[in-house]
Order: structure tokens, then C-alpha cells, then sequence
């Protein structure tokens, strides 16, 4: 496995390459992110994977700072499941310069639950993820299903502006508990760490009962907000939106269930799929 710093070293180690799967990271890797370097593999070009914790998409009060660099254990887990290349540019090679040209996707789909909460990342995101697709011109790039909304996001991108790059997005991993894993879960303690479970619940409930044909989307979200907060959370949002376009619920179309909250000073964010009633 190689390790490339720079993006003309980048653009060399991968010239002819047309087949190229791509997985871009902040570090901190855990499970779910060995998964979608493994189901890059299966695509069988050469895999990239990213490390670069992006400034643009923090807001001044986020961690950014304090966010787990981790940079030699999460190389050692990339090779042991067959990543070729990571790529761990410093901000002075993907920001030369004050990053003033930046990619804003639509506020229907990009000012709304994460966005709401944390205004401009998804510029942070979109800015980034494009310029790491164009140092890395993959073929195909894969994001986890845990950040549902970025994964439509990018798509919405992806679509837009018409880049060669297949989306893949790939399943939530998750704790035998039901916790999503996330490079945050790390700031947890050990009492928050037995509390979390609590997120994937609420959100199971509300799948469970839509499933069964419960169409009280509000009722629903109210009820799971009001839950986690007498368990001692700040929900910011548990809500129910259409999965084509993250729009407001209607009977018979594929929902999927989304919600951030707080755990002490840790801000974790899950979803469900429900599938259409058949
Ligand atoms: O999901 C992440 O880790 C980041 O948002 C991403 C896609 C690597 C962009 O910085």
C-alpha cells in the first residue's frame, strides 16, 4: 500500500487507471468504514482511500481541533483489507490557497436536518468531495449509508454537474447493540456508551410502526423527540422523510427516518430505511 501525500504523485500512481474505486475519509477508521473499502475492492480496480479531516465543513464552535487523528492505525487497517493507495494530502496541498470557489447544493435538499443544524457543511462537503474526485478521477466512489443526507447530496452533485463517478452508497455498520458506528461514538463515555443504543431504538420504534401503516409522521417524531429527552439527550431532529428527495412523508412511497441529538457533548446522528407498504 502506498502512501501519497501530494496530488502529482496522486495523478502518477493512478495514470491509466479507468477502474479506480474511491472511499473518502476524515480518519478515525472503525469498521464501517473497512466495509466500504472492502466493497470498493469488489469492483476490482485499484482502491483509494482518503484521510484528510476537512476543514470547510466545520463550523468555528465543531470539533475540528479535537477531532481523533489517528493517522498510523488507520493505515494499518487499510492494508489489512486491501486498500493500494491512501491518500492524506495536509491542507496546504488540497487549500493552497482560501478555498473561495465552493460548491452549493440546493437548500431543499442541503439546508434542511444536518443543514439546518450545521449550517454550510454540506458546502464543506460538496467543495471537498469534488476536489477529491477530480485528484482522484475514480470510476466509482463509496459513502456509508450512516450519512444518509450527504450520501443524497453528493448524489444530487454527482448528477448535476454530470461526473463520471458511480455513487455507491453501503449499510449502516452497526454495534451488536444497535449503536451505528461512528468515529465520533469515541467520545462517549462509558455511561453514554451504554445509553446511545437508545438513537437506533427511537428510530426503530417509528420504523416499526410506519411499517405497520401508522401515517402520524409528526406524532411519531414528537413522541421519539420527547423520549430521548426524558433519557436525558437534546434531540436537534427525529424526522420522517421520503427517501427519493429527503421531502415530507406520504403513504406508499420508501421513507427512511433520520435523527441527530446530543449525549452529553457528543452529537450522534443515525436513520432507518422503511420500505414502501406493498
Ligand atoms: O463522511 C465523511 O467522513 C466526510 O464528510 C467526507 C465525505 C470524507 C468529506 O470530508
Amino acid at each position: 500500500m502506498q502512501v501519497i501525500r501530494t496530488i502529482p504523485e496522486l495523478r502518477q500512481a493512478l495514470a491509466g487507471q479507468s477502474r479506480t474505486a474511491f472511499v473518502p475519509t476524515m480518519g478515525n477508521l472503525h469498521e464501517g468504514h473497512l466495509a466500504l473499502v472492502r466493497q470498493a475492492h469488489e469492483r476490482g480496480g485499484p482502491v483509494v482511500a482518503s484521510i484528510f479531516v476537512n476543514r470547510l465543513q466545520f463550523a468555528p464552535n465543531e470539533d475540528f481541533d479535537t477531532y481523533p487523528r489517528t493517522f498510523e492505525r488507520d493505515c494499518a487497517l487499510l492494508q489489512g483489507v486491501g486498500c493500494d493507495i491512501v491518500f492524506a494530502p495536509d491542507e496546504s496541498v488540497l487549500y493552497p490557497e482560501p478555498q473561495d470557489v465552493k460548491v452549493h447544493p440546493p437548500a431543499a435538499l442541503a439546508d434542511v436536518l444536518e443543514g439546518a443544524f450545521r449550517p454550510g457543511f454540506f458546502v464543506g462537503v460538496c467543495t471537498v468531495v469534488l476536489k477529491l474526485f477530480h485528484c482522484v478521477q475514480p470510476a466509482v466512489a463509496v459513502f456509508g449509508k450512516k450519512d444518509y443526507q450527504q450520501l443524497m447530496v453528493v448524489r444530487h452533485m454527482v448528477r448535476q454537474l454530470a461526473l463520471p463517478v458511480e455513487v455507491v452508497g453501503s449499510e449502516t455498520w452497526r454495534a451488536d447493540d444497535g449503536l451505528a458506528l461512528s468515529s465520533r461514538n469515541g467520545y462517549l463515555s462509558p455511561a453514554e456508551r451504554a445509553e446511545a443504543p437508545a438513537l437506533a431504538r427511537a428510530l426503530r420504534a417509528i420504523e416499526s410502526a410506519v411499517a405497520a401503516g401508522a401515517q402520524d409522521w409528526r406524532g411519531l417524531e414528537q413522541q421519539a423527540m420527547d423520549g430521548l429527552s426524558a433519557r436525558g439527550w437534546q434531540p436537534d431532529y427525529v424526522a420522517v422523510r421520503r427517501q427519493a428527495d429527503l421531502g415530507a412523508p406520504q403513504a406508499g412511497v420508501p421513507l427512511v427516518v433520520l435523527a441527530a441529538a446530543r449525549l452529553g457533548r457528543t452529537r450522534l446522528i443515525d436513520n432507518l430505511e422503511v420500505p414502501a407498504r406493498g
